[in-house]
């Protein structure tokens, strides 16, 4: 099938662009001897993880537990849950999940500890424990130094729990445009990730795994070499947004677009005006409209939940007519991923594939 024949609004990934990216993530943790576990928020995708396993990745992370049992079921090995899992009937479906793969959860208060301990009892399978520690998002995790030592310190003498190391993760300044401001801003952030580990090891704790960073401190997270392991999810597809921030050296990012939306003109009702099939219900707008890719000057804007608008900038005739389909690049790779079910995989104007949004919807 030809990529002009099909129906839309769908989600397009270009499968050579994907696995260029997943190739120089290889390349980077590899030149500077650190492991990558990606992250699969991104994506939601078993055959896309499957991907990145079989180019080196040591495992995936997941966001949600949702997301964890969907890549358990599927076979994905070696998952780490980025955000604390609370709760009777969450910790006993993770412990469930955990019977199909080996899932480690990060957390970072006593009484989810405590719970997480007896729950894994009772399940009779030691449970592995990261403590999250707040190095700058002012999100979840404990602060740094001392307190982190501490929880560390009750998960290593939980009969049933392993301590297994750190998450130190600074969403906020993934997209700062300044590329000599991120990496400042990612030294604070590592430094105070580099005070707790010695907390921590001055308690005699080892702290084998050191977790964090995305896709946007990643340059700096592998010159650093603080962490054991990166956890970088958008580089697969990118987005508009990263699309626009710096990279050091003034060079062009080292990760390319791979995702687009498919839409099409369905009114023009004046020359300057025409209407697509993608609204808020195709394109998430948590980071802004998406761009208008192939058509130099067009700019979309949110028509509503269904529709988009298409104008010039210079207020000249769009240069599209009713059924002409064309490419949007999403503003913010994750969020608009979770609007669809599928990927149609293309190859230049070929659909060769189809790959199922596995853990789309996952958010429990
Ligand atoms: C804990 C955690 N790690 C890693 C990432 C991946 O970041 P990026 O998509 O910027 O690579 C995210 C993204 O939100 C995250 O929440």
């Amino acid at each position: 099938m030809k990529i002009a024949e099909l129906d839309t609004p769908v989600l397009l990934v270009d499968e050579a662009a994907l696995d260029r990216n997943i190739a120089r993530l290889k390349d980077m943790t590899e030149a500077a001897n650190i492991a990558y576990r990606p992250h699969t928020k991104t994506h939601k995708s078993v055959v896309i993880a499957e991907k990145q396993i079989a180019a080196g990745a040591i495992g995936i992370c997941c966001a949600k537990l949702g997301e964890a049992e969907v890549m358990a079921a599927n076979g994905i090995d070696k998952i780490l849950i980025t955000t604390a899992v609370v709760g009777e009937s969450k910790i006993s479906r993770l412990m469930q999940a955990r019977t199909q793969s080996h899932i480690s959860v990060v957390a970072d208060n006593e009484d989810n500890i405590a719970m997480l301990g007896s729950i894994a009892q009772l399940s009779g399978m030691k449970l592995d424990v990261l403590i999250e520690v707040d190095i700058g998002q002012a999100r979840s995790g404990v602060p740094p130094g001392p307190e982190a030592a501490r929880l560390a310190r009750l998960v290593k003498n939980h009969g049933w729990l392993n301590f297994a190391g750190l998450q130190g993760y600074q969403g906020r300044i993934q997209m700062t445009v300044d590329a000599d401001e991120r990496r400042s801003a990612n030294e604070t952030g590592l430094d105070k990730l580099a005070a707790t580990i010695a907390a921590a090891e001055k308690e005699g704790l080892n702290v084998v795994i050191r977790t964090g960073g995305g896709t946007g401190t990643s340059p700096f997270d592998l010159d650093r070499g603080l962490l054991t392991e990166i956890q970088t999810g958008s580089y697969v597809f990118m987005d508009s947004r990263y699309a626009g921030i710096g990279w050091p050296g003034a060079n062009a990012p080292p990760f390319e677009n791979s995702l687009h939306i498919w839409a099409a003109v369905v009114s023009k009702p004046v020359p300057d005006r025409a209407i697509i099939d993608a609204g808020l219900k195709a394109a998430s707008n948590d980071h802004g409209p998406p761009l208008v890719a192939d058509i130099d000057g067009c700019v979309f804007e949110y028509g509503g939940d269904e529709h988009g608008i298409l104008c010039m900038a210079d207020g000249g005739e769009v240069p599209l007519e009713v059924g002409d389909k064309l490419r949007l690049i999403p503003s913010h790779c994750d969020t608009t991923v979770n609007l669809y079910d599928q990927y149609m995989v293309v190859q230049d104007d070929d659909v060769v594939d189809v790959w199922s949004i596995d853990a789309r919807g996952r958010v429990q």
